[in-house]
């Protein structure tokens, strides 16, 4: 059958070398109206799939966004990859949400320090598996949730250096595997073979991030911390913090409940399942430890002074946490990740921001909320940081 419109056109290429003849122009003014309706369609479906579904994240079938969002990461080498390097600290400390729009490809961060951090990780939950894991019922199915989709979707997607899916049948079953190449784990891709706290305990050993789950309760749907595993705590007990409120979990914090309290809680509410968004703390960490229940606040009382004789300066670290949140879009849980960051305070003087830091610890008690300085326990290190970041020795 002959389509008037290709048949001009093989006119055109053939016979007339570039040049359109009488009929095929004819043609093309007769269907103009029809071509560009076409034309202006296909901009629209490219635009909304460019910027409306891209640029949400959005979720097919109501799951958390699939391997098209997640951005692979290839020829990944983790044994040669910094860590980020935050330098969040200003001369004023000013308390806000302070949150940023994150992308979900960023969820997860691995760098050099993974196996030793995984090998530390691994030791935590099994010494201290009280103080690191739990899970409230309310909590069961957004932690399975949680699990298959980053064993079955996110790592092998972001990481395939690192995590691979194996598919192996096993009596007449197909079943699929996630191997860590770096530990040489083997992990099982579907949460109804393991208990909520095995899922937890898997997640705590693959990726270096903290995971607190959060679930609407109560008539006034306070999110409520029912779940997590979270191996380092900065200087208080996860244990204390399970089955409360945020109000309650930030009554140390001070002026939370005047500054921060109602955004935050209109923030929560409002998050939609497929938007990820992220954001920084900053403290000092005299000792350098990762797994603090204590001594990294000042909840009152304690006013001691830090000497020269009790600090070691080659211990001491700025410590920052990269904080994510986002909506599991079944269960509607709140995932809240934490991934902590050391760095030494002879890196932070090499580079020559000692001066800086020193001042943002006199910004502590400047800024917006002074007791911040208090909080953060600088009425205990303060003096000796100071002096130290302001010297020109160096532990190195
Ligand atoms: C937008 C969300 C959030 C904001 C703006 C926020 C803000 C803060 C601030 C300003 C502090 C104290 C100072 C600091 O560490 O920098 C703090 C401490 C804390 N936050 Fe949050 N937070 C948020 C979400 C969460 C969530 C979802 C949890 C879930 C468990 C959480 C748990 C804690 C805990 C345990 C502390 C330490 C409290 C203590 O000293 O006992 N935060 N938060």
């Amino acid at each position: 059958m002959a389509i008037p419109f290709f048949d001009n056109l093989t006119t055109f290429s053939r016979e007339n070398d570039g040049i359109l003849d009488g009929p095929a122009i004819a043609w093309l003014q007769k269907h103009a109206i029809v071509i560009a309706a076409l034309v202006s369609c296909a901009v629209i479906v490219w635009y909304y799939r460019q910027i409306v579904v891209q640029g949400s994240q959005l979720l097919e079938n109501g799951n958390l966004p699939s391997a098209v969002d997640i951005v692979p990461l290839h020829d990944f080498h983790w044994d040669e990859t910094e860590p980020l390097a935050y330098r969040p600290f200003k001369s004023q400390y000013h308390l806000t949400m302070g949150v940023q729009q994150a992308e979900v490809s960023e969820l997860i961060q691995i760098d050099r320090m993974y196996l030793d951090r995984i090998q530390l990780r691994k030791d935590l939950i099994a010494r201290h598996e009280d103080q690191v894991l739990a899970v409230n019922p309310p909590a069961i199915e957004a932690v399975r949730e949680l699990y298959s989709w980053l064993v079955d979707q996110y790592l092998p997607q972001r990481y395939g250096d690192i995590f691979e899916l194996h598919r192996q049948e096993s009596s007449g079953n197909i079943e699929t595997f996630l191997q860590n190449k770096v530990t040489d784990d083997i992990v099982p891709i579907d949460p109804s073979l393991q208990s909520p706290e095995d899922a937890l305990r898997i997640i705590g050993r693959q990726v270096e991030e903290d995971f607190l789950f959060l679930l609407p309760s109560g008539p006034e749907e306070q999110l409520v911390l029912e779940a997590y595993i979270a191996c380092f705590p900065a200087g208080f007990a996860w244990t204390m913090k399970r089955g409360k409120t945020l109000a309650e979990i930030h009554q140390p914090v001070p002026d939370y409940k005047k500054k921060l309290q109602l955004s935050m809680d209109r923030f929560l509410s409002r998050l939609e399942p497929g938007k990820f968004v992220k954001r920084l703390n900053w403290s000092i960490t005299p000792t350098g430890e990762l797994f603090a229940l204590q001594d990294l606040h000042n909840y009152g009382g304690h006013e001691e002074e830090l000497t020269l004789e009790n600090f070691d300066p080659s211990k001491a670290c700025l410590r920052c946490e990269r904080q994510t949140l986002h909506r599991l879009p079944k269960s509607r849980a709140i995932v809240f990740t934490i991934k902590t960051y050391m760095y030494p305070l002879d890196s932070i003087k090499a580079e020559g921001l000692g001066s800086q830091l020193a001042e943002a610890v006199d910004g502590l008690r400047n800024g917006s909320s002074p007791m911040m300085y208090v909080y953060k326990n600088a009425v205990s290190w303060g003096k000796v940081v100071q002096d130290y970041l302001r010297s020109e020795s160096s532990q190195s």
